[in-house]
Parts: structure tokens; C-alpha cells; sequence
């Protein structure tokens, strides 16, 4: 199969496996979450925007990317400047109107986020793969989530920027990704770009599934 349709066939597997199987879905599914699975998410959510920007900041700086995909990582940085805000708001909101407490993030989410680090140094293509299946996913999993917040807490839209915001932009621009993945020479060999993506989305799932279990106790 060709590299894009089976990096999107595996994103639509993750997506599916997600919804029917997570501990997190479920758990909503049975109303059997209690707000501070959201607080966990907001806080979360803050310190993996802020190491995307950090990520991007320093891959427009490496000299060794060509230019396409250099281009690429600059138009990401200036969309993505300021997006930890939105969660941090999301966090002041739900304190100051809900007088819930706020989370500290989970060290299952520093994993994640060092994950990430370690990977884009090594290879910047696979942190091309990670934009993609972070848009694509919100894309497909945020409106059944969002959903959920506005039945099992009464939350809007504008409760949740942090993820509401990125619904209504990813869902228009998801696919460039992939289509940098397809267009640019690249250096990773398609056996690596998708052992990367099968761990990646392990990680994934494990970051988002966490937030059904408060380990902060
Ligand atoms: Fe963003």
C-alpha cells in the first residue's frame, strides 16, 4: 500500500480502536467521569502546546531540512503560537467559574512529551507524522469528545477552547501533512516512518486514555 493511505488507514484504526475501547471512552460512555478527568485534560493539553511550539521553534532552525519542509514547520509555528493559552484560559475558567481545583500535569503526559522530543531530534520527518495524526484524530475523535464534556458536565464550546479551537482548525487543514509526506524526498525509509507511527500511537492512546485515572494522589 502506498505510504499516505496506509498512514491514514492507521490513524482511522487508532481513531476507531479509541472510541470503541478506551478506559476514557467508556467511562463516559457509563457517566462515570468526574470533572477532574477535565482538569487533568486542560493541563495537560497546556504543556503538550507548548512543547509543539518549542519543537517547531527548533526544527526552523535546523539548517540540515530542506526548504520545503522547513517552510512547512514556519507556517506551523506562527499557527501554533499561543494555542497553550487556550488551555491555560480553559484551566482559569474552570477554576474561577466551577471552583475546581487545578490539575498538575501527569507524569504519564511528560513521557509522552519526551517521547516526542527524542524522536524529532533524531528524525524532524517524524514530528511531520505526529502533526498529522494529531490533526487528523481531533478531526475525527474531538466533536464525539467535545460532545461528551457538553453532556456529562454542562461544558460549551467556549469552556473547551483548547480543543473546540482545534476541531474547527484542524478539520480544514489535517491533510497537508500528508501531503508533505508525499510530496518531499524522503530521508526516513517508509519501514521506519511507520515502526514510528505504530509507537506513536501506543503513546498516544496511553496519553489520552490516562486522563480516566487521577495518579496525582
Ligand atoms: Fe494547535
Amino acid at each position: 500500500m502506498e505510504l499516505k493511505n496506509e498512514i491514514k488507514r492507521k490513524v482511522e484504526c487508532f481513531c476507531d480502536d479509541f472510541a470503541s475501547s478506551s478506559i476514557l471512552f467508556e467511562k463516559a460512555k457509563a457517566n462515570s467521569l468526574n470533572i477532574g478527568v477535565v482538569t487533568r485534560y486542560f493541563a495537560a493539553l497546556e504543556v503538550l502546546f507548548k512543547k509543539n511550539y518549542e519543537i517547531l521553534e527548533s526544527l526552523v532552525e535546523n539548517k540540515s531540512l530542506s526548504e520545503e519542509l522547513r517552510q512547512y514547520f514556519l507556517i506551523k509555528l506562527k499557527e501554533e503560537k499561543n494555542h497553550d493559552d487556550w488551555a491555560k484560559n480553559d484551566q482559569v475558567k474552570i477554576h474561577k467559574i466551577r471552583h475546581e481545583k487545578v490539575s498538575k500535569p501527569q507524569e504519564d503526559v511528560f513521557r509522552f512529551i519526551k517521547f516526542l522530543d527524542e524522536y524529532s531530534k533524531k528524525n524532524p520527518e517524524y514530528f511531520l507524522v505526529y502533526i498529522y495524526v494529531a490533526e487528523y484524530s481531533v478531526t475525527i475523535l474531538g466533536p464525539k469528545w467535545m460532545s461528551f464534556l457538553e453532556q456529562l458536565f454542562e461544558m460549551k464550546k467556549s469552556d473547551a477552547t483548547s480543543l473546540s479551537n482545534h476541531i474547527t482548525l484542524d478539520e480544514n487543514h489535517h491533510g497537508e501533512a500528508l501531503e508533505m509526506i508525499e510530496k518531499i524526498k524522503l530521508e526516513a525509509s517508509k519501514k521506519d516512518l511507520l515502526s514510528f507511527l505504530d509507537k506513536l500511537l501506543r503513546e498516544y492512546y496511553g496519553f489520552f486514555d490516562g486522563f480516566a485515572f487521577d495518579r496525582s494522589i
